[in-house]
Formats: structure tokens, C-alpha cells, sequence
């Protein structure tokens, strides 16, 4: 008799569900992204991000409390640079006091076990916004390599974990391993952007970093000469192989969504830790869309996240690591 098999059995109440679950969300799949600022008692809404917060050092360590209490136990830092100290070379991501190097110290002194990770790039401190150096009209690789080196080595000297590069120069993984190898930071990790697109979606972050790219020479303001062209696909395999020989040790997919097939594609072909970014442009969209009552936030933000580490993520960056934790908990 038809139907011998009827798959609605196992879906027939949530304890059979539960049962057989193929994917659990769990804090551990998180980390964390943080905004940094200069000041006291700063901790300020990012207008196109609802409920996200960009937090002078002082905040800072409460909320880093916050998340190592709830099981969040890995933070990706980004800061925001004053404009007086933005140039073409990115000099000021190598001041050993800069505002990145004291927040991984202070971040490192209220909670040691934290995993502190760092954005490497330039254009947080690019007078031009761009994650590369500018000569002669044109974003000039190796040069730009060399300065993300020793971004790197001057982040593990404050003490950070894992440095990820998020610029997309050709190179920059061996560039940085060799770096850090020679600087005796053995024991600090790598985890690469490797296949990062040029994405619409970075917008509310480039808002709250004030890092857009501007049209300067004859560059345009956008980063299509360095981020991926989202039409491609195979050409992720080529770039994410090239960071593993290079030695990354985690690779990333950026942004989430809208790029599963790549993470499954990356998740068949190589045996590494997958990190997927869902960006800023994916939890605006959300926020927007539930504030208007489109959308029920909290559900579809589950799914979302669960639809991430079921295309083959082991690790979530997100805006709604807290959000998730919260509810889940
Ligand atoms: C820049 C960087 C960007 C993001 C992370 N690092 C923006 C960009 O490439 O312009 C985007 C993250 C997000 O949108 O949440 N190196």
C-alpha cells in the first residue's frame, strides 16, 4: 500500500522533532562583533543598525562581561577612527596605543579567557575608506600587504587571538603568517575573509565605522577591484584554496545569506572551520522589516541563523549573537 514511508511521522509533535534535529543552535556557534569608539560613558546606537551599539572602552568591559556570562566567548573588534588620524597608509593601525590595541588589552584584562579576534584592514583608517593603499589611481597590492602584516604582529603584541583580514589584497594570508611567524607569534591564528563579496549589504556598517569608500583619481566608490563579483562561484573555491595554502586557519564566506551556495560549495571541498558574516545589511533588513510588523523578529532570526549553520558554518558572526542567545537560553 502507498505511502509505505510517511514522512510527517517524524514531524508530528516538537519531541519527535527535537529528536531528529539535524542542526542546534548553540552559543558556541557565535562570535561576536564590536564596535569600538574613543571616550567615556559612550555607548551609541547605530542608526541604521537598531539595538547595536558602538561603546567607548569603560562600556566596553561590562558588555564584554555581559556576553562571556551568557556563553558568547569570541568577539571580532572593529574601531572607529577619528578623521584627523585617517591617511592613505593606514599609519595610525600601527600606533601601539591606538584605540585597537588598548581595546584588546582592556577587553584581555576583564575577561583573559575571552577569544579576543581583530578586523585587519585599512579602511577603518583610510582617509579614502578604501582596504587598500592608493598610488597613482590605482589600490596597490603588496604594498598594502606589507602594511596588514604589520597590522597583525602589532595586534598579537596587544594580544589578540586571531587577526582576520578583510580586504581582500591577493597574498595577504602568506604575507601575515610569515609576519607573525618572524614577530614569534606562533601561536596566533588566522582567520581569513576568503570569500568576501562586494556587497551592498555592508552599507550600515560602513555608516557605523564612517569608513565608506570614496571616488578618488579614477577609483570608483566601490571595492569591485578587490571584493569578489557576487556572480561567481567557482572563483570562490579558487580564492578560499589559495588562503588555505597560504595558511588561514579558519576560512569565511561574507555576507550570509544571500551566499549559502558558496558555503556548502566550501563545506564539500575543503576539511577547514567555516566562518559565514551575516552582515549588517541582513540584520537591517530585519530590524526594518520587523519594526514595521512584516516580519515576527525573533522567528525569523532563528531561522535565519539555523539556515547559516545548516548550509556548513561551524562558526555565525552576527549582530543577533546576543538576541539569539537570549532566546534560546
Ligand atoms: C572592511 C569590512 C567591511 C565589513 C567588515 N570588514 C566592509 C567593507 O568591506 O566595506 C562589513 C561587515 C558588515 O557589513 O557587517 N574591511
Amino acid at each position: 500500500m502507498f505511502p509505505i514511508r510517511r514522512n510527517r511521522r517524524l514531524r508530528s509533535n516538537e519531541v519527535i522533532r527535537s529528536l531528529v534535529r539535524e542542526t542546534i543552535i548553540s552559543p558556541n556557534d557565535f562570535l561576536v562583533p564590536l564596535f569600538v569608539v574613543e571616550g567615556k560613558g559612550i555607548k551609541e546606537e547605530i542608526a541604521s543598525m537598531p539595538n547595536y551599539f558602538r561603546y567607548s572602552l569603560d562600556l566596553l568591559k561590562e558588555e564584554v562581561r555581559l556576553l562571556w556570562s551568557l556563553g558568547l566567548k569570541s568577539v571580532l573588534l572593529f574601531i572607529k577612527v577619528d578623521d584627523s588620524l585617517k591617511d592613505n597608509k593606514g599609519t595610525e593601525a600601527l600606533n601601539p596605543n591606538g584605540l585597537m590595541q588598548r581595546a584588546i588589552k582592556t577587553i584581555k584584562d576583564v575577561c583573559p579567557d575571552i577569544l579576543v579576534m581583530t578586523d585587519v584592514a585599512l579602511d577603518p583608517y583610510s582617509s579614502y575608506g578604501h582596504d587598500g593603499v592608493i598610488e597613482n589611481g590605482k589600490i596597490v597590492n603588496d604594498r598594502t600587504v606589507e602594511i596588514l602584516a604589520e597590522m597583525s604582529i602589532s595586534h598579537a603584541d596587544a594580544g589578540a587571538d586571531f587577526v582576520a583580514p578583510s580586504d581582500m589584497m591577493d597574498g595577504r594570508i602568506i604575507g601575515i603568517r610569515e609576519g607573525l611567524d618572524q614577530s614569534n607569534f606562533l601561536d596566533v591564528g588566522i582567520m581569513s575573509y576568503s570569500a568576501k563579496y562586494a556587497s551592498a549589504f555592508y552599507g550600515p556598517f560602513r555608516d557605523a565605522l564612517d569608513s565608506a569608500p570614496v571616488n578618488i583619481q579614477n577609483i570608483p566608490k566601490d571595492k569591485k577591484t578587490y571584493q569578489m563579483d557576487f556572480a561567481n562561484r567557482d572563483e570562490a573555491i579558487r580564492e578560499t584554496e589559495m588562503d588555505i595554502n597560504e595558511g588561514a586557519d579558519i576560512v569565511m564566506v561574507k555576507p550570509g545569506l544571500c551566499y549559502l551556495d558558496i558555503v556548502r560549495d566550501l563545506r564539500n571541498t575543503f576539511e577547514i572551520p567555516i566562518a559565514v558574516y551575516q552582515v549588517s545589511g541582513e540584520y537591517a533588513m530585519l530590524k526594518a522589516a520587523s519594526e514595521k510588523g512584516w516580519l515576527d523578529h525573533d522567528s525569523v532570526m532563528i531561522e535565519q541563523v539555523t539556515s547559516i549553520k545548516r548550509a556548513g558554518a561551524d562558526i555565525i558572526a552576527s549582530y543577533f549573537a546576543k538576541d539569539v542567545v537570549n532566546l534560546i537560553s
